[in-house]
């Protein structure tokens, strides 16, 4: 069973530079993790899917922060409507790696998961940052 990579598309892209660039890594990020679970078996297969794991959770949490503070830093009025979506996500991420056992139907629905709920996020929620900046000629701090 092969997991298809994912591609970035303009349509992700929300003109704030920064976040821009960390939302690509953490597509990168994802896909490091699909790569390493589409490759065969090696020994240390489990114990580098872990790290991976855990190297995806707090890129999570590093971005949401940094997002937060770019708001913050530009008065952006959703601030703690916005924050409250990544703590949502935050919690629902901790509780499938709680949960996480190394079986393929899991990885499969769990790589599902995070390509549903990030991109989601982006094109519904982080663009209104970007389209409140553009509204009021912020140029993002
Ligand atoms: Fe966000
Ligand atoms: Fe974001």
């Amino acid at each position: 069973m092969m997991i298809k990579k994912l591609e970035w598309h303009q349509g992700y892209a929300i003109d704030i530079l920064k976040i821009d660039f960390q939302h690509l890594t953490f597509l990168q990020i994802i896909n490091e993790l699909i790569e390493m679970f589409n490759n065969e078996e090696t020994d240390n297969k489990a114990d580098r899917m872990k790290r991976k794991l855990s190297e995806v959770i707090k890129y999570t949490k590093f971005h949401f922060e940094s997002e937060e503070n770019v708001m913050l830093d530009n008065n952006f009025p959703n601030y703690a409507e916005h924050k409250k979506l990544h703590i949502e996500i935050i919690d629902k991420l901790d509780f499938q790696i709680y949960n996480f056992e190394n079986n393929t139907k899991m990885f499969i629905d769990f790589i599902e998961f995070l390509k549903h709920w990030f991109f989601e996020h982006i094109v519904t929620e982080d663009i209104k940052i970007s389209d409140y900046f553009k509204k009021h000629n912020i140029l993002p701090k």
